[in-house]
């Protein structure tokens, strides 16, 4: 496989794998195909736009004759699909998109790859990202947490707590509660039944919360980060107590990029940090940081936390059980916890511009209309 369309990748994690591709495949052709709506941004990705073996097209993935176009001008012998519409909150407020994006999308792209390999499956393969999302919420059995029945990872030397029993695992039953997650299940099941139908050779992979450089700040940590810096409040959904299993970027696109290369055909991979946390938990490390590094005494910006509306159907914890990926092909995050929020924040207060870019003009009105009924 040398000519890679890379789908979503002007977004948050898009742009981390297009640029790993690019940069580690220098003979590879990577075509990044992106609508840019309002997630996707190319300042994402200025440090390679002009790599010779780089093409960005923007385009629709439900534009079905834009993206037949595609795979006969670039002769595309692999997808990577993660364009989608992302976040949980939108979808509780605007469905359809979601339906349209994540469903018609992932289905529009699938049957543009099937006509042109036209069941010549060698060296082709087709890559689905998806989400921890779709097998529904986990109890919170343990609080204040237990150590974990699994071997500690790089990740999570320091806080390694499990807050209940049971996690995710590749066969755990789909059971999506949210408009969002329920799409992305939906595009989960197309993939799977272009494999078990026509034979393509798929591969989808279900992945915890990522966190880092270059995220959409409608997400929990560059929200927050950004809210701290200009002293807005923070706002904590229900009382906090909900449980994500976080990744740093970088991790997800390493997973990917080996799970493209040596995962097996037709075969599913969790991804994930071994690394819970209580939301509350989360932003109290995350305000520290931000005050530490903007030299404010500690202590400074902890009267921001403001409890509000809890979100529509919040899922209590996900929890990902990655040990398939660890035993079968070796990947495992590289980064402690600790480093990864420290590198994040300190990447967020040192790119102010791109933020600032982001959240004036049009985001201003949206952010306003999101969270004044809370
Ligand atoms: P994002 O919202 O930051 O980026 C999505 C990208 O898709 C944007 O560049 C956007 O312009 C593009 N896009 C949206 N609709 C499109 C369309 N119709 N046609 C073409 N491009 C379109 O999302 P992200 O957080 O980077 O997530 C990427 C993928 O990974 C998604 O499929 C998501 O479900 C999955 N995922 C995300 C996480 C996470 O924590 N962020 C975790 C697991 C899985
Ligand atoms: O688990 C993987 C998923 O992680 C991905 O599939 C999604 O694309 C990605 O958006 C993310 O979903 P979450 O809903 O978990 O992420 P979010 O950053 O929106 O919220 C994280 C937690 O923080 C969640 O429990 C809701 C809470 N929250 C979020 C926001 C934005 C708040 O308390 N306040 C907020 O303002």
């Amino acid at each position: 496989m040398k000519n890679i369309l890379i789908t979503g990748g002007a977004g948050f994690i898009g742009s981390h794998v297009v640029r790993l591709f690019v940069t580690k495949y220098p003979d590879y052709h990577i075509v990044n195909l992106d609508k840019l709506t309002y997630a996707g941004n190319l300042a994402n990705l200025k440090d390679i736009e002009n790599a010779p073996n780089y093409t960005f097209v923007k385009a629709d993935i439900c534009d079905f004759e834009k993206v037949q176009s595609v795979f006969a001008e670039y002769q595309i012998d692999g997808v990577i699909h993660l364009a989608a519409e992302s976040h949980v909150d939108r979808s509780i407020k605007d469905p359809f998109t979601f339906a349209r994006t994540n469903v018609m999308g992932t289905l529009t792209l699938l049957q543009a790859a099937k006509q042109y390999w036209n069941g010549n499956w060698e060296g082709k393969r087709f890559y689905h990202i998806s989400t921890d999302e779709v097998y529904g919420a986990l109890e919170l059995t343990h609080p204040d947490g237990i150590e974990p029945p699994f071997s500690t990872t790089a990740s999570s030397s320091e806080h390694h707590l499990a807050y209940g029993k049971d996690f995710f695992y590749e066969d755990t039953k789909y059971n999506p509660h949210s408009p969002y997650s329920a799409s992305k299940a939906s595009s989960d099941h197309f993939v799977r039944a272009f494999h078990d139908t026509y034979g393509m050779p798929t591969i989808v992979t279900n992945c915890s919360n990522n966190y880092g450089p270059y995220q959409f700040p409608e997400k929990l940590i560059p929200l927050f980060i950004n809210n701290i810096r200009h002293g807005k409040p923070l706002p904590v959904y229900g009382k906090g107590e909900n449980v994500r299993d976080w990744l740093y970027v970088v991790d997800h696109a390493r997973a990917i990029d080996l799970i493209f290369h040596k995962g097996k055909v037709a075969d599913t991979y969790n991804i994930g940090g071994f690394n819970e946390w209580k939301n509350i938990d989360l932003i109290k490390v995350i305000i520290k940081t931000v005050d530490r590094l903007l030299g404010n005494p500690e202590g400074t910006s902890d009267h921001l936390i403001t409890y509000v509306t809890d979100r529509a159907g919040h899922d209590l914890r996900y929890a990902i059980d990655s040990t398939k990926l660890k035993n079968e092909l070796g990947w495992e995050p590289s980064l402690q916890f600790e480093e990864g929020i420290e590198k994040t924040v300190r990447w967020y207060l040192d790119n102010q511009e791109w933020m600032d870019n982001i959240t004036s003009g049009e985001y201003e009105k949206y952010y306003e209309s999101m969270y004044s009924g809370r």
